[in-house]
């Protein structure tokens, strides 16, 4: 398994055709994207889905997660909760780009509801493209995995 390589994507029923829209922008740019749906229209609670996702980063399997709900807010409160996860959500690359730089985020939330297609990827690309700068953040992303004991 190339974990480095692995990104995993799920959202609710709010999302599911720009969750996919987003899993094949990542195939063809040579990412393994783990798609864990849902893939049916039918109403389905965020925090299962945030927490399904979350749970794969946090363990290794994945490098990084991308959830989706209609606002990226729910899914991102519940990804948040698992141990390990700095998940943010995004409306626009330049927040992407710095959830990366300076918080070492290894998740991304975003709202269906909010961002167009087009929008999303920009943000997905900014966000895979940034790299963590460590330094005096780190010493503060080490703060926050302190508030996790
Ligand atoms: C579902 O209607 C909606 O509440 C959900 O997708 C999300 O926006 C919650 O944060």
């Amino acid at each position: 398994m190339v974990t480095a390589n692995r990104i995993v994507l799920s959202s609710d029923h709010a999302a599911i055709p720009l969750r996919q829209a987003i899993a094949a922008h990542l195939a063809a740019a040579g990412w393994v994207a783990v798609d864990i749906g849902p893939t049916t229209p039918e109403s389905t609670p965020y925090p299962k889905h945030g927490e399904a996702a979350a749970r794969l980063v946090a363990s290794g399997d994945c490098r990084f997660g991308i959830v989706l709900c209609g606002t990226g807010q729910g899914i991102m409160m519940a990804a948040n909760k698992i141990k390990g996860i700095r998940c943010g959500v995004c409306s626009d690359p330049f927040s992407a780009r710095m959830i990366r730089q300076h918080n070492d985020a290894n998740m991304l939330s975003l709202g269906a509801r909010v961002v167009g297609e087009g929008l999303a990827l920009e943000i997905v690309d900014a966000f895979l493209h940034a790299q963590f700068e460590g330094g005096r953040h780190a010493t503060r992303v080490d703060m926050i995995d302190v508030l996790e004991r």
